[in-house]
């Protein structure tokens, strides 16, 4: 499972990066705006500052809403650096540039997916991750593991190549849980890897082992 942290903080992404287990970055407008990060070219610099700390996927999303405009997003941003992926919404005019930036071997992330026919479509596009946003259908009451769950045999029955990058992840057990399932990536904040580290009886077992090597070297 690959990890990407949901982040536009430079100082977060070089510290998961630094952990050595981060496998990529996915951003969105509102992280972006987060950071203070405003302006077309600012945004750009940004995505490169980015793409300098981490080696994996760097995902970069298109304003535009229509085809002619995401095409033209899409290619700007791709050639900002090899490691931008397209990240486009799952709207028709979206689908169209997916199959577009597909053909022409432009890495691409299908965002802002709730339900399985959304993740069917955007797979028969061609998108190389699609983003199903589990924290958010879970704050409607609605099961996003559930839905993880779904389009991961969707995707298994047909041997899609798309790989299902579970986003907005909120805490370790969802990553845990998507882990189960099968999700190929899971994106979210540092606190959601982080916290995987932690477990009280690793801390009282450290500490038992170094006040006895402390008895004997005494
Ligand atoms: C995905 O790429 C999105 O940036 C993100 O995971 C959304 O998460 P949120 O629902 O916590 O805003």
């Amino acid at each position: 499972m690959k990890f990407f942290i949901d982040t536009a903080n430079l100082d977060q992404i070089k510290e998961a990066q630094d952990l050595g287990v981060l496998d990529g970055v996915t951003t969105n407008p509102s992280l972006m705006a987060k950071e203070g990060i405003t302006g077309e070219v600012n945004i750009k610099k940004h995505y490169q500052a980015i793409c300098e700390i981490v080696t994996g996927d760097v995902s970069a999303e298109v304003i535009a809403t229509d085809y002619d405009n995401i095409i033209k997003e899409g290619e700007e941003l791709a050639a900002l650096h090899d490691q931008i992926v397209v990240k486009v919404p799952m709207i028709k005019d979206g689908i169209k540039a997916l199959r577009y930036f597909s053909q022409k071997g432009i890495k691409t992330n299908c965002t802002l997916v709730f339900s399985a026919g959304q993740a069917l479509l955007a797979a028969k596009a061609g998108a190389t991750y699609v983003s199903p946003f589990i924290g958010r259908l879970d704050d409607i009451s609605t099961d996003g593991l559930n839905l993880i769950a779904e389009i991961r045999q969707i995707y298994d029955n047909y041997a899609f190549e798309t790989e299902i990058l579970a986003a907005s992840v909120r805490h370790t057990m969802h990553v845990i849980d998507c882990a189960k399932i099968g999700a190929d990536v899971m994106t979210g904040p540092l606190s959601s890897i982080e916290g995987l580290l932690k477990h009280p009886l690793t801390d009282i077992g450290l500490e038992k082992f170094l006040a006895d090597y402390n008895k004997g070297n005494q």
